[in-house]
């Protein structure tokens, strides 16, 4: 009798270097599971074994096998497998959101006495997660300038094991020097972890600039619309181990249903993002010509402060951008968002759909890029048309004028 039900099947890369062509194959059903376009979405828990023999068998290779819910299935290891043929990772570890997959990273990485540096520019939820839970384990979380260098080398003590970096900054976009930063952290021993989800491994690719693990939020771009919640860990062979090791301890898995809608997702990812990185652009040109606004702030624009580092270390930019008006205040950036018809006033962005947020970004460590003070108004571009956007914007600063 066969050891187990079903025993996982490394799925071979797309066999050519056009992400277009491995979008669309990497993670394609094989083996028992070829016939299909997409892989069937396996919902259970438990699994039936033949005999005893059997079942201890396949628990010598718990995260080859068919063995439990919780430790994987062919939905999710299609699109493990898909993952990490695009960030170029040994292992992807799938956990149900974006923060969780910051926490697998972190907690997987550090112990009690260990030191973390971690970017100033963080998405915010991430200063609760090192405050509310990695100081209560005793582990000493500190923050860092991103674009101060020096300043970051003198932080560094003995203990220090990983160094957190989000690049471009999900509100502010500062872009962070990861050869650099990554040379610094390893000749101290530390690892280093990014926050790769506004670049996605199309436009940037941390692993191959010396990043030890990547974080990916898919619940943005790799997801697409808005209808899943997803987080991924990526890492390098010597870490896969104690990644997967932990996350199995855990118990944090991702559901079956929406790593089917991820996998649909990541099909169309490189069309979608072409849609946003023009339109995108376009928004950022006509922002940066109205009298209203006094800084925008996206990667691809010459203006911005490190675009020289976002030409030579991506292919690409996506959807969110932040600008600031002038003047600044609170009741003016929201009544800009209040008037507009297409941008949705949400949480999150990498939705096919256009977003709107205001904000007064604050800091413990690093200034911002824009005076203190002044709130922002951050947009996620989505795939509307061009003059549908620009008209809605403009409408929009009418009412921004009248506030
Ligand atoms: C840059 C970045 N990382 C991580 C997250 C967390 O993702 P999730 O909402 O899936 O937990 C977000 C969410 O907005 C984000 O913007």
């Amino acid at each position: 009798m066969d050891a187990a039900p079903l025993k996982r099947q490394r799925i071979p890369h797309a066999g050519t270097e056009h992400v277009e062509t491995r979008l669309l194959h990497a993670g394609a059903p094989q083996g028992a599971l070829a016939g299909t376009v997409a892989p069937p979405t396996y919902h259970f828990s438990t699994v039936i074994y033949p005999s005893v023999a059997a079942y201890e068998a396949a628990h010598h290779d718990r995260f080859g096998r068919l063995i439990y819910g919780r430790v994987g299935s062919p939905t999710l290891w299609a699109l493990e497998d898909a993952l990490c043929e695009l960030e170029g990772a040994h292992d992807a570890v799938l956990v149900p959101s974006g923060l969780a997959a910051i926490h697998l990273a972190l907690s997987s990485s550090l112990s009690a006495g260990d030191h973390v540096l971690v970017t100033d520019a963080v998405y915010p939820p991430v200063k609760q997660l090192c405050r509310n839970v990695l100081a209560r384990w005793g582990i000493e979380v500190e923050f860092y300038d991103p674009l101060d260098m020096s300043a970051l080398a003198s932080r560094f003590k003995p203990h220090t094991r990983a160094v957190y970096a989000e690049s471009p900054a999900s509100h502010t976009l500062e872009i962070q020097d990861l050869p650099a930063l990554c040379a610094l952290a390893h000749a101290r021993g530390a690892r280093v972890i990014v926050d790769n989800t506004w670049a996605t491994p199309l436009f940037q690719k941390p692993l191959a600039l010396g990043a030890d693990m990547v974080v990916h939020a898919g619940t943005k771009y790799l997801v697409g619309h808005s209808d899943a919640m997803m987080g991924v860990v990526l890492s390098r062979a010597d870490m896969a181990s104690q990644v997967r090791s932990f996350w199995s301890d855990t118990g944090s898995c991702m559901g079956p249903d929406d790593a089917a809608l991820a996998l649909r997702g990541l099909r169309t990812l490189d069309v979608r993002l072409q849609r946003h990185q023009a339109n995108a652009l376009r928004v950022s040109q006509w922002l940066e010509q109205r009298a209203e606004v006094a800084r925008v702030f996206y990667p691809a624009l010459a203006s911005h402060p490190q675009h020289a580092l976002w030409q030579r270390d991506f292919s690409g930019a996506t959807g969110l951008l932040t600008f600031v008006p002038k003047p600044s205040s609170k009741t003016k950036v929201d009544a800009f968002a209040d008037a507009l018809q297409l941008f949705g006033i949400g949480a999150s962005w990498g939705g096919f759909e256009s977003l709107v947020l205001t904000a007064l970004p604050q800091r413990s460590a690093a200034p911002l890029p824009w005076p203190a003070g002044q709130y922002a108004v951050r947009l996620h571009v989505g795939l509307e048309h061009i003059d549908d956007l620009l008209q809605d914007l403009d409408q929009a600063f009418e009412a921004w004028r009248c506030a």
